[in-house]
């Protein structure tokens, strides 16, 4: 049957579900590991993501979350929208995760340094006992970041639902970064950006940007979300772009875990909470991802639709904006920045935009082709476009097809990386396409991180990771 589990399936998937929740319960013994309980939910995100999007595909399409496979010789419309599953099961586990990295606190605070025969006196009894002593900020964080992300997925649905325009739309995850800002402000609130050695004599070591911050920070939420969304249109682009994205992360994170700090570095490293916070973060992301690529690679049983788009961009705004590392982050999405720059002239309509970019299939072929925009009466293109589109043709970043008689751009191929990857390699089949360029999302990371940690130190005097 279409939605459900083959036997193999179901005891792979138990057997995990079975060792995760052994680990998790031993987390107790002791000082409760959080670290080790995300791993475990991440597993627990992995099982149920995957069994959940199963099951709930038939469902789906029942209630018109479908579409049709655009790149396949046969148009079958499959379940859209299966990331609001992926979402739905992050955040739950997200919630009950919340008592592991606050056990510790939890007990310190409710029974005197740990010790439960600790005799209360009423009057703390009354006040709720000590609550000076439990991290308010650092839960206030974490639930600033749930709530953040379900105001972004509830965005997702809602345009996988009814198609919401681009101008309307925009302004949302900036509405939605609106508690993770504020949790910033009142805990973190440094608006200061270290000065390039190079620049310090024109400008001094630190810069105030100010309220300016807080529009960058606005700015990077909205981008993130947006810009995975329109680095789409193949199987499995969405989820292995994200993936990269949030291996690389958490990568960057355990550098700084995983080590013993430096001689001459307090121990333990002063980011540690801010890169713990963000592998909790990651992990579950990691798992309930993988169990949606396992659906979503190609040839894809279901699409990952908007919603997944938006939360996964609005998980890497979250982490990079409360770890405290959006530039190290904005390194990771250079590929998607890419793209953004060279959507632009199409997103602004100053070339002709059709609703759907991704790429051409040939039917005689089997292959990915780069698909194009056609400019006529309705269409028109303004000649010094056109000048600029033949001059880009020559350095082979676009391909143009201009009228013999006139000489004019009749059509030109659509401006994302996936067009392009297909104009520099030739047609190819979907799933090469998606390896070449995840392959590309991995490279430009690693080099991304090599530049932070190395690079960096040629005009800073020097990197915090030590
Ligand atoms: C964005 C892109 C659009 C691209 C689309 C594909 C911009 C401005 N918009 O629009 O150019 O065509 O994503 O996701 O760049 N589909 C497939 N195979 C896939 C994934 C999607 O055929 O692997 C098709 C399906 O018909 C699916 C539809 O794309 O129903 C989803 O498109 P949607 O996410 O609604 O498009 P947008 O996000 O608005
Ligand atoms: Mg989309």
């Amino acid at each position: 049957m279409a939605g459900s589990l083959s036997r193999r399936e179901q005891f792979m998937l138990l057997s995990l579900l079975a060792a995760c929740l052994a680990v998790l319960a031993n987390t107790f013994d002791g000082d409760g590991e959080p670290l080790v309980a995300s791993l475990a939910f991440s597993g627990i995100a992995f099982a149920s993501c995957y069994a959940l999007v199963r099951w709930l595909g038939d469902a789906f399409m029942r209630a018109g979350f479908k579409g049709k496979d655009m790149s396949k010789p046969k148009l079958v419309e499959i379940p859209e929208t299966m990331g609001a599953v992926c979402a739905t099961v992050y955040l739950f586990i997200l919630i009950v995760f919340i008592p592991f990295p606050f056990y510790k606190d939890i007990v310190a605070a409710t029974s005197g340094g740990g010790n439960r025969d600790f005799i209360l006196h009423v009057q703390e009894v009354e006040t709720g006992r000590f609550l000076h002593r439990f991290p308010h900020s650092k839960l206030a964080s974490y639930l600033s970041a749930i709530l953040s992300l379900q105001t972004v997925v509830l965005l997702g649905i809602g345009d996988d639902l009814f198609d919401i325009r681009w101008r309307h739309k925009i302004l949302i995850p900036a509405f939605a970064a609106i508690p993770i800002l504020s949790v910033y402000f009142v805990d973190f609130g440094v608006t200061k950006i270290v000065i390039p050695t190079p620049l310090r004599p024109y400008f001094g070591e630190l810069f105030d940007l100010g309220w300016l911050y807080y529009a960058y920070m606005a700015a990077i939420s909205i981008f993130c979300p947006n810009s995975i969304n329109i680095l789409a249109g193949i199987n499995g682009i969405e989820v292995s772009q994200s993936l990269i994205i949030a291996m690389l992360l958490a990568f960057n994170d355990l550098l700084y875990l995983l080590p013993p700090p430096p001689a001459g570095f307090p121990s333990p490293h002063p980011a540690t909470d801010s890169h713990l916070f963000s592998l909790y973060l990651l992990l579950p992301f990691i798992g309930a991802s993988l169990a949606l690529l396992a659906h979503n690679w190609f040839p894809a049983r279901v699409f990952v639709g908007d919603t997944y788009c938006y939360f996964a961009g609005m998980v890497f705004a979250v982490v990079g904006i409360l770890g405290h590392f959006s530039k190290t982050l904005l390194l990771l999405l250079v590929p998607q920045i890419a793209n953004f720059v060279y959507s632009a002239p199409q997103l602004f309509h100053l070339v002709p935009c059709p609703r759907h970019r991704l790429p051409r299939f040939n039917r005689a072929t089997g292959l990915l082709e780069p698909s194009t925009a056609v400019f006529d009466e309705r269409n028109p293109l303004r000649p010094v476009v056109g000048a600029v589109l033949k001059l880009l043709h020559r350095v082979r970043l676009v391909r143009v097809t201009t009228d013999p008689a006139s000489g004019r751009v009749v059509e030109c191929t659509n401006l994302t990386l996936l067009n392009l990857w297909l104009v520099w390699w030739g047609p190819m089949r979907e799933d090469r396409l998606c390896l070449g360029l995840s392959a590309l999302q991995l490279a430009c990371g690693l080099f991304g991180l090599f530049v932070r940690h190395k690079l960096a130190l040629l005009v800073f005097t020097q990197d915090n990771w030590g």
